[in-house]
């Protein structure tokens, strides 16, 4: 999804439901991350512009706001691929081979931390504990599927199914 495709203007419910929710904390910045994730839904993304709009709802600087989106890697770009592959890269899946599985990725899909495929199919990011290390090593793909313990032929599977736009079979919603 791009900007030229798609309509980055909030619905004027949601800018409403926005303020309303600000409202409920005793600083306004304590309603962003919610704020951002209620924008994030009903856009697809967040850039710039949702960035503005949500600032404009809560009362808050557009640069403070887009900071904080930039801080977090979880928050899905306009220039993301259809697919964001997040992994784990902290301790606990360092030790269990989660380089391995990053430069695994990286060199299948031909593209470095944080780029996304020339088909726009597949976004790469390095993340921050997963909040599975008993699992280690482990990838998330967009905000609600977790793959675990994984081997470089699983990631193959999970590549290859993503790319027929088919569920993978090995894996854990959360
Ligand atoms: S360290 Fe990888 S999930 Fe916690």
């Amino acid at each position: 999804m791009t900007t030229e495709t798609a309509n980055t203007t909030l619905k004027p419910e949601t800018m409403q439901a926005i303020t309303a929710l600000t409202k409920r904390f005793p600083q306004p910045d304590g309603a962003l991350l919610t704020a951002l994730r209620i924008a994030e839904r009903e856009v697809g993304f967040i850039n710039p512009h949702v960035c503005e709009q949500v600032a404009e709802a809560i009362g808050m600087a557009p640069a403070k706001v887009w900071g904080v989106v930039s801080f977090y890697s979880t928050f899905r770009r306009d220039t993301d691929g259809k697919y964001i592959v997040y992994v784990c890269s902290t301790l606990p899946c360092a030790l269990r081979g989660s380089e391995r599985v990053f430069d695994h990725l990286a060199g299948k899909l031909g593209i470095k931390n944080g780029q996304t495929t020339p088909d726009g199919k597949f976004t790469l990011r390095k993340a921050e504990c997963l909040g599975s290390c008993g699992t280690a090593p482990c990838l998330q793909v967009n905000q609600d599927e977790y793959y675990e313990g994984l081997s470089l032929q699983m990631v193959d599977e999970i590549i290859e199914d993503l790319g027929n736009d088919k569920c993978p079979a090995r894996h854990h919603t959360v």
